[in-house]
């Protein structure tokens, strides 16, 4: 295995002990809990909590005190996603290699999760914040970049526009403002958060943001991608479903050859905004090669 592998593994697997840690589930727990454990625990990549971690690293921090961001940050993802798939959006039946959540359960249970996890995602934070000694404003600084991240200027307004420009053509600033919005935008959180509780000075954190904005877009033109050329065994979602809903995305707007070589300049941009880091920002730099290499 590469070192980045055992690296993601080991991140994997420490972000899921936290995680079911945090979302403790048995046979008699309440329905909500059940629907929500199914799609949090379904087995995603787990790729912005890591970020999060990696990036307290980088800056030098201790990545145990960035956990709680961490969970918080795949609850906020496993909620987009599961709202991302109900009918009235994206209709989608199938994620990470499972039946969605409003099919393995129903459409109100499905909204409802995706609401748990929302608001657990933000009381975890509030619970790490009370219980720091000396980290409070961070912890507040974290939750509120959070919050716009994934917010009506953020990821929700990425996706309303994914949803309204379905059947027409988006210009490319258009749609690269869309992506950066939709999937950058907590990307970009999710790295910026693991900086300020690593302890990072505000260039450092600052380098981090641009990093993080080009491995963000370039996330989503993979996805766009692999939505066309994708093994959906792999993918555990379906294939062909962008152009199906006449979606605006980097293939349909200019070919597959181009959207491979601009996510590969934006992952050489994202490499030179990290270049001054230290051997400690290594996982960082592999997880950028990754994103664009990853078949799932
Ligand atoms: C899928 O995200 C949705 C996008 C924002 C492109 P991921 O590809 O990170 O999905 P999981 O978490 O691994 O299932
Ligand atoms: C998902 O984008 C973005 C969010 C959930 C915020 P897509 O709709 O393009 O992602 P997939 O392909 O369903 O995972
Ligand atoms: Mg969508
Ligand atoms: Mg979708």
């Amino acid at each position: 295995m590469s070192d980045l592998k055992i690296y993601l593994a080991a991140q994997r697997q420490k972000v899921n002990t936290a995680l079911e840690a945090t979302l403790v589930k048995n046979d008699k727990s309440p329905r909500i809990v059940k629907a929500m454990h199914y799609s949090l625990m379904a087995g995603g990549k787990r790729l912005r909590p890591i970020l999060c971690l990696a990036a307290a690293e980088a800056v030098g921090g201790d990545s145990e005190n960035a956990i709680p961001a961490a969970c918080a940050l795949e609850m906020l993802h496993t909620y987009s996603l599961i709202h991302d798939d109900l009918p009235a959006m994206d209709d989608d039946k199938l994620r990470r290699g499972k039946p969605t959540c409003h099919v393995a359960f129903d459409e109100a249970t499905a909204i409802l999760a995706g609401d748990g996890l929302l608001t657990l995602a933000f009381e975890i934070m509030a619970k790490a914040a009370s219980n720091s000694a000396d980290n409070v404003r961070s912890w507040l600084k974290v939750i509120q970049l959070i919050a716009a991240g994934i917010g009506y200027q953020g990821m929700i307004e990425g996706q309303m526009r994914d949803i309204a420009s379905e059947n027409t053509k988006l210009t490319p600033t258009e749609l690269e403002a869309m992506h950066t919005l939709k999937t950058g935008a907590l990307i970009e959180a999710s790295t910026c958060a693991g900086a300020i509780l690593g302890g990072g000075m505000s260039e450092q954190i600052e380098q981090l943001k641009i990093y993080a904005r080009h491995i963000g877009l370039a996330f989503q033109v993979t996805d766009d991608i692999l939505n066309v050329e994708g093994d959906p065994e792999l993918l555990g979602k379906a294939v062909g479903t962008d152009m199906e809903r006449h979606k605006n995305t980097y293939p349909a707007l200019s070919g597959l050859a181009a959207s491979k070589t601009f996510s590969h300049e934006l992952i050489d941009k994202a490499l030179q905004a990290i270049k001054s880091f230290s051997n400690k920002a290594e996982p960082l730099r592999a997880i950028a090669r990754y994103i664009i290499a990853r078949n799932r």
